[in-house]
């Protein structure tokens, strides 16, 4: 369907979207990199549910293969979990011409990229992304963590992939919870960057699962990040934008303990009070936040962050983030649909009524 070249500072590649993707990837590889031996790093669900196309990936790599299978969750993206994977790799004579092959959602993604990122000084990675919020987001840009108990991905690298095969067949085993995580990123996309998208979007919220739209979203996503990655590659400025709802998300996933919201709920919800205070502020054009909370709710994403939620505390973890270690608030904010800036100096007085009237509007 669709080959989008993305440059890097890492070098350039292809992000593959298409049905049968991963079945062009051993001659690709072959031909990109030609890998001395390669290594597929995985987890357990998505060894078992997609295990015959694991092993025929397997089987088509033009040369010498070993595989790692990691246990599935968040909680697994550890220097532990890298600790295992580096013995691995030494085990099975990875040398400095091996690649690894992550073939999972972002958690794989970005433990294998960061363990490429730094065995033997750094390997090559090519990413094959098994979750719609890999295909649309984690997959692409390289950057690449694992966390550490004190906070999310506080140790990591930016390592580009040589190459993406993203394959939107490979999320007919996964459940809905997860692929409407994946449809607020894109949502993300929509709202921050393209007015066209998010009326797209719109249009097609009915289907929003069906294969079409699916590959026309990832399609898209991914040329929206590679244009917004190719202005600022580490994240100086622009990039910042992709973190639209994820400030205020990211607090409602620490204060709910990482188990009430998945990732892409807390940035559902995040978006609809990045919004609000946009609006607040007077930054942003009224009905902003009702026009990107209809859209979501359709989906049937969360847009309620709980009544038992506390703006004081919402907004302390928000200061504690490692984007705000200045003390002032930092968002991406929407001006209008489709043209965000990301606006230091928030007055915390604005997030709060923001939450406030987040809390009586939505809930
Ligand atoms: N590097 C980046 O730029 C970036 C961007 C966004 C998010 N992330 C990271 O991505 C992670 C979240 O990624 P995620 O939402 O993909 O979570 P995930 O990798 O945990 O996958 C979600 C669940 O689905 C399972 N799964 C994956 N593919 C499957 C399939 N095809 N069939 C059945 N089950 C399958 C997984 O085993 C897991 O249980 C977070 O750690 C986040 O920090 C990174
Ligand atoms: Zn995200």
């Amino acid at each position: 369907m669709a080959d989008i070249y993305v440059n890097s500072s890492g070098g350039a590649y292809d992000v593959v979207v298409e049905s049968g993707a991963w079945d062009r990837a051993a001659s690709v590889i072959a031909e990109k990199t030609a890998p001395s031996k390669v290594m597929i790093i995985t987890d357990t669900n998505v060894a078992s549910a997609q295990g015959a196309r694991i092993d025929a990936l397997k089987e088509s790599m033009l040369c010498d293969t070993s595989s790692f299978v990691m246990p599935a969750g968040e909680r697994y993206k550890t220097l532990t979990t890298l600790g295992g994977i580096m013995s691995a790799m030494v085990e099975a004579g990875l040398d400095r011409r091996s690649a690894v092959l992550a073939v999972g959602g972002g958690v794989v993604g970005d433990v294998a990229g960061f363990a490429a990122a730094v065995y033997m000084r750094g390997i090559d990675v090519y990413q094959f992304p098994t979750t719609l919020l890999a295909m649309v987001d984690s997959s692409v840009g390289g950057k690449t963590a694992v966390d550490l108990p004190e906070g999310k991905n506080l140790v990591g690298a930016f390592k580009s992939p040589r190459g993406v095969f993203a394959d939107t067949t490979v999320l007919e085993t996964l459940n809905e919870r997860e692929i409407l995580c994946g449809l607020a990123e894109s949502a993300k996309y929509g709202i921050i960057l393209d007015k066209g998208y998010f009326e797209y979007l719109k249009a097609n919220a009915g289907v929003a699962t069906e294969k079409e739209c699916l590959d026309r979203q990832v399609c898209r996503c991914v040329e929206l990040k590679r244009d917004i990655v190719a202005r600022d590659e580490f994240e100086g400025g622009v990039r910042a934008l992709l973190n639209y709802g994820h400030t205020v998300g990211h607090a409602l996933e620490v204060l709910g303990g990482f188990e009430r919201f998945r990732h892409g709920e807390a940035v559902s919800v995040g978006m609809v009070t990045a919004a609000l205070v946009a609006e607040e502020i007077g930054f942003g054009e009224k009905g902003l936040a009702s026009e990107a909370a209809e859209y979501l709710s359709a989906l049937n994403l969360p847009t309620a962050m709980g009544s038992d939620m506390d703006a004081g505390d919402i907004i302390d973890v928000m200061r504690r983030d490692k984007k705000n270690l200045g003390g002032s608030l930092r968002m991406a904010l929407p001006r209008a649909i489709g043209e965000g800036e990301v606006v230091s100096d928030v007055p915390v007085s604005a997030v709060k009524s923001a939450i406030m009237k987040h809390k009586s509007l939505y809930g």
